[in-house]
């Protein structure tokens, strides 16, 4: 029977346990993700502002470069454009003019602008404009530029430094520091991805797995019980689990041994059943064949007194036509006594007797027919003393079944050897042909009653043989080989002194 399963071991329990630790798993590899992920966007944001950072300072920077310039200028004889190269001005500044009060150009870095009118703001404080007042470019102009004016008063009056800028160069770093950004962004959405989607994968695969060991015993569960619908029995599912699919295989193992017991028990009694109907019918058959067989034998013995012929010859022949007929009638006998006996508890005469003699009179019997169908009878005895207790006719019957059924076995001839020897307490008879054989399958049956190979059998012969035996406490037991032949082998106790005294004193 099986166990019960410890709760550990339930599948219902693994399941459970194993998406837990999967969901467990997940939620660890999602949180560190997401943390190492942060980290990065972090780091990246602060790279960007340090790079913005510097970008604006330079511009700072550039600016009070060129101030500086302009100032030192100032005090000089030269032109700017004559000390400074556009080169050598700051990344950011495109221009450095200066002008007196009203505007007119005094000095530039671009020669080209002295002596040209700017147009001033209309205070004197330093401030700055969105628009280059050479070029005239606007803030929508891709180099944005910017304007600074310084009012600055020297010995030689007020003076305005006048510094042209381009954010380009800032704009630049900033764009680059936002690309940095965002290209550090979708690295790190890809690393999302990937990391999602081979978890995604890992689950798939586990539930896969999962799924795949489940169903596949249920599958062979399934199956197994289609079998069974069909009648088949002789089959075991091997399926070796400690969980519940594994109780539920051993449980349906042991429901398909019940089944097969219970089955073999309905054909048992289907069997049983039928033959009881069929005893009954035969022995009602049996019972009216009877009386008129006795009539018929009374008649022939006053035919064969009466009207036999005269002539010497003639009635020689009719007496041998007679008397084979009354052969025959005496075998229908046995044959109708043993439909008629078979089942009934049996009253039997034990009286000590030569097996022998049983053996003699019974090949008597059928030489004529032996000789009929080409087979030769060997017999040999034994010197021993081959007396046993039991019924004559009916130990007498037991042999002409099994040497009349070896006949049958032999339609186109061959021979029937008879033993009878001692061995120990017992006496044997071997009886051995060189008939057609019994199957292995035909072997199993062929003491039931009502088992017959033959159109004409009744499948009683060896029933009521064995069971006659078996009441004079002997034994019946037959080898054969299919196409080959069949050997019978009777043993029967030896009649003890003790016995023989019983049945004189009960006699008496
Ligand atoms: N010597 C034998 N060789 C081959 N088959 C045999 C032999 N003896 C018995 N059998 C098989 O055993 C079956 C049963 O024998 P059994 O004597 O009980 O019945 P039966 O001969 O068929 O009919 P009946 O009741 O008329 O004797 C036979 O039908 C036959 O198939
Ligand atoms: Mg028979």
């Amino acid at each position: 029977m099986s166990k019960k399963v410890k709760f550990l071991m339930t599948f219902r329990a693994r399941l459970m346990l194993l998406l837990t630790s999967f969901l467990l798993l997940t939620f660890v590899v999602v949180f560190l993700l997401d943390r190492w992920a942060n980290k990065q966007s972090d780091e990246a944001i602060e790279a960007q502002n340090r790079q913005i950072r510097a970008a604006v300072n330079s511009g700072y920077g550039d600016i009070a470069r060129a101030n500086t310039i302009a100032i030192q200028s100032l005090t000089s004889e030269r032109f700017l454009y004559e000390e400074v190269s556009r080169s050598q001005l700051p990344p950011t500044v495109g221009n450095i003019l200066i002008t007196d009060r009203e505007g007119h150009v005094k000095d530039s870095t671009d020669p080209d602008m002295v002596g040209q009118f700017i147009a001033l703001p209309d205070k004197e404080t330093p401030q700055d404009r969105p628009e280059d007042p050479v070029l005239h470019k606007y803030e929508d102009d891709p180099d944005i530029p910017r304007t600074y004016f310084h009012p600055i008063t020297t010995t030689k009056g007020l003076h305005w430094i006048i510094i042209i800028t381009s954010q380009q160069p800032i704009v630049k770093e900033i764009e680059a520091a936002s690309q940095m950004l965002s290209d550090k962004k979708r690295e790190l959405s890809n690393y999302r991805l990937a990391a999602t989607t081979g978890l995604l994968l890992l689950a798939l695969a586990v539930v896969v797995t999962v799924g795949w060991r489940f169903s596949r015993p249920i599958d062979e569960l399934a199956q197994a019980a289609r079998r069974v619908a069909d009648g088949e029995y002789d089959f075991r599912i091997n399926i070796r689990r400690p969980d519940e699919v594994g109780q539920l295989a051993s449980t349906f193992n042991d429901m398909i041994g019940g089944l097969k017991v219970k089955h073999e028990l309905e054909e048992k009694l289907n069997q049983a059943e039928r033959a009881a109907v069929i005893g009954r019918l035969t022995q009602a058959v049996a019972h009216e064949v009877r009386n008129p067989l006795n009539v018929i034998n009374l008649s022939i013995d006053h035919v064969s007194s009466k009207y036999a012929p005269e002539d010497e010859k003639r009635r020689g022949q009719f007496t041998s036509i007679l008397s084979s007929i009354k052969d025959e009638i005496a075998r229908l006998k046995y044959l109708v006594n043993d439909l008629l006996n078979y089942g009934r508890p049996s009253q039997m005469a034990f009286k000590p007797l030569d097996v022998r003699e049983l053996v003699e009179e019974t090949v008597t019997l059928v030489r004529a027919q032996a000789d009929a169908q080409g087979i030769s009878l060997d017999v040999e005895y034994t010197e021993q003393n081959t007396e046993v207790m039991g019924d004559r006719e009916r130990l007498k019957s037991c042999l002409t079944n099994i040497v009349i059924n070896a006949l049958q076995a032999m339609p186109q001839g061959g021979s029937l050897a008879t033993n009878l020897y001692r061995i120990d307490g017992w006496v044997e008879i071997k009886i051995t042909d060189t008939g057609v054989g019994i199957s292995d399958e035909a072997i199993q049956k062929i003491f039931e009653p009502y088992f017959s190979t033959r159109v004409s059998g009744f499948g009683l012969g060896l029933a009521v043989t064995r069971s006659i035996i078996e009441d004079h406490r002997g034994s019946i037991v037959v080898n054969s080989k299919l196409g080959h032949g069949t050997t019978f082998i009777v043993k029967l106790p030896v009649a003890s002194d003790l016995q023989k005294g019983k049945i004189s004193e009960g006699l008496n």
